[in-house]
């Protein structure tokens, strides 16, 4: 695991962003695994100037998402596409057909996850894989929990899950209690990992995910075992682990 630690969250997106920048620029087809929430906000700013600036080309990039809420549509503004949408794909020049993520409005959520799951077998290895960790140690959607999936899936999302992400909803109630997630394995199968955290409520989750046993109550704990994983975070989140 290679840990840096950064004073000032713009180097350390910057320097997040440049990893994911290097893999496009050594091969323009390269397949990304993706994930949403505040924490890669800035990645994916930087990622943007990088294209504004003509440092790198999406056209032939694919895209990977790693997870959607059930019952949310592509156009609701708390769908993971409508968050991508917006910090990305409509900023790059991403083409459509290349841009993955699983249907939260599909009528057969379990079908949809095999049919998911099954372009990424197609895919077989993603170049790199941009993750962060939700303060229960999930990593995606997977929740913490006695059997960990390989593949992806539908879940229940767990209680403590939905109150933090209602921030993002107007209400808990509004907020939905299913969702499809990549599994663990194109995860770890993934060539590289671009894992960011940053904040004081990290920490503890982080300290228990890198130097904690490899445990399925900690979902991120896994990542422990991936041989070339890249964890950027800033030292609020980093407190335990320095
Ligand atoms: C969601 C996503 C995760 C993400 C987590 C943390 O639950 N499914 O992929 O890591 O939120 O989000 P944030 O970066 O906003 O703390």
């Amino acid at each position: 695991m290679k840990l840096t630690v950064f004073k000032n969250e713009e180097e350390l997106d910057l320097a997040a962003a440049s990893s994911v920048v290097e893999v496009i620029k050594a091969n323009p087809e390269a397949t990304l695994g993706l994930a949403t929430g505040q924490t890669p906000v800035g990645l994916y700013q930087k990622l943007v100037q990088a294209y504004q600036n003509g440092q790198v080309l999406f056209k032939q990039v694919t895209t990977y998402n790693i997870d959607e809420y059930a019952g949310l549509a592509k156009d609701h503004p708390q769908s993971f596409y409508y968050f991508m949408k917006t910090h990305l794909f409509s900023k790059v020049d991403l083409t459509e057909e290349n841009i993955h993520i699983p249907d939260g409005v599909a009528p057969d959520l379990e079908a949809e996850a095999e049919c998911y799951e099954s372009l990424l077998q197609k895919a077989r290895q993603l170049d790199v894989q941009i993750l962060s960790i939700g303060l229960n140690g999930h990593i995606g959607f997977n929740e913490p929990g006695h059997t960990l999936h390989a593949e992806t899936h539908v879940l229940t999302l767990t209680e403590d899950t939905r109150e933090v992400n209602s921030q993002a909803f107007s209400s808990l109630a509004d907020v939905p209690k299913k969702a499809i997630t990549m599994g663990l394995g194109s995860m770890m199968k993934a060539k590289k990992i671009v894992f960011i955290a940053k904040g004081d409520a990290k920490a503890a989750i982080l300290k228990q995910a890198f130097k904690g046993p490899i445990d399925p109550l900690v979902p991120a704990s896994l990542l422990q075992l991936h041989p070339n994983i890249e964890v950027y975070l800033d030292e609020k989140a980093a407190k335990y682990l320095m």
